[in-house]
């Protein structure tokens, strides 16, 4: 029989977008937060030579000490912050780094507070290990950053966890270093611990993301290789654990994941070590599409209350189109030919959005915001309340 855990996991709305719009004709594809730019040559380079060198078999389940050596260099040189390579576990993904945290911190009934809109898939974290959600509203009003008196009054003694994701997915918000801080003080005196989802580092545009190991070593850091390193097929990404974690981890990593494929590690070692011009070239990129993108959303008559500062993604409200946001990503699909993610998926506040990733070429943005507004043209917009 199915579990019951498995019959609560809700599918990703997005994979379900692609998929459809995979099976149709001259689509504009702005519904994946994938990168289109091809890995860096010399990660590539790194990891076929790591392969021809015969480098196929098991690593340790922490991973190679090289990659983890590069990982530490790597807070080193971008955060000033000390931290040991003992901490680290390399992962395949950043997505099994989340498991590996939630694994190791939750237990049956204990709560995660998260920002609500949040990562589609977190809430399904938190039901593989039976945990609570409990979340905090953001709003386009205040470009979806969270005060950290609003996550004060939903942490309490009951609070185990507080997930946070800067750059953000699905709003594209940047956290501000003194914002961390202080929902680190807060955690810290809720007895709670802190895991930063920090996989859109480097892809900010405006300062830089904080993170959130420049304010505590107690806190969990999920990251990873697929946006800023454009690597999503690779599959690579670690966790940095407190000390006092680190053992606990390592047991379920050892007998879940054995450890990350060899020579991709390898290739990994290649994107930190040669990696930062390729970020400085792509940030430029997308910055540049954020702007096209922010200014086009005006002209589709629709409204964007905020400019979004990381990632590469806009929560745009669709509430004055007819019908919900799944019709909007269906009107949008079928009349436009430009495929979109629909907000509910990512929580409540975004339950009237669309998510536009601006993860494709300036062209193609090009060509899909003017088949928006050709498809818009014919479309009475509902006043706003
Ligand atoms: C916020 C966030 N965290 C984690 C992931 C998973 O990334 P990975 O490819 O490293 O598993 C994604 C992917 O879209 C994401 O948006």
């Amino acid at each position: 029989m199915v579990s019951e855990r498995a019959t609560r996991t809700t599918p990703f709305a997005a994979m379900d977008v692609l998929e459809r719009a995979n099976r149709m004709d001259d689509v504009v594809h702005l519904e994946v937060g994938e990168p289109d730019f091809d890995t860096p040559p010399a990660v590539t380079e790194a990891a076929v030579a790591a392969l021809r060198a015969g480098e196929t078999g098991y690593t340790s389940s922490m991973g190679k000490p090289e990659l983890r050596r590069a990982i530490a260099d790597y807070y080193d040189r971008r955060y000033g912050v000390d931290v040991s390579p003992d901490r680290i576990v390399v992962t395949s993904g950043s997505s099994p780094a989340l498991l590996l945290a939630f694994s190791t911190l939750i237990d049956p009934g204990d709560e995660v507070v998260l920002t609500d809109p949040y990562y589609a898939c977190y809430p399904n974290f938190v039901r593989q290990c039976d945990g609570r959600l409990s979340t905090v509203d953001l709003s386009a009003a205040d470009g979806f950053r969270p005060d950290a008196a609003a996550f004060a009054r939903t942490v309490d003694s009951e609070t185990d966890a507080l997930l946070l994701n800067s750059p953000a997915n699905p709003t594209g918000a940047v956290f501000d270093g003194d914002t961390l801080a202080e929902l680190v003080t807060l955690a810290e005196a809720a007895d709670a611990t802190v895991i930063s989802d920090e996989v859109y580092h480097g892809l900010s545009y405006g300062e830089p993301a904080h993170s959130v190991l420049e304010y505590t070593d107690d806190a969990f850091v999920v990251d990873g290789f697929s946006k800023r390193f454009a690597m999503t097929g690779w599959r690579l990404g670690w966790l940095v654990a407190p000390p006092e974690y680190v053992d606990h981890v390592n047991r379920i990593a050892q007998n879940t994941l054995i450890c990350a494929p060899n020579f991709v590690q390898s290739g990994g070692i290649a994107a930190l070590e040669s990696g930062d011009d390729f970020l400085d070239d792509v940030r430029e990129t997308y910055r540049e599409r954020r702007d096209f993108l922010v200014s086009e959303v005006e002209k589709w008559g629709l409204s964007l209350d905020y400019t979004p500062g990381g990632a590469y993604y806009l929560l745009v409200d669709v509430s004055d189109l007819p019908g919900d946001a799944f019709d909007a990503a269906d009107f949008f699909l079928e009349e436009a030919g430009v495929a979109t993610t629909p907000g509910p998926d990512f929580g409540t506040n975004a339950e009237d959005c669309l998510r536009i990733s601006y993860a494709n070429s300036a062209e193609k943005l090009a060509e899909a915001s003017e088949r928006i507004q050709d498809a818009l043209a014919g479309v009475e917009l509902q006043a706003a309340d």
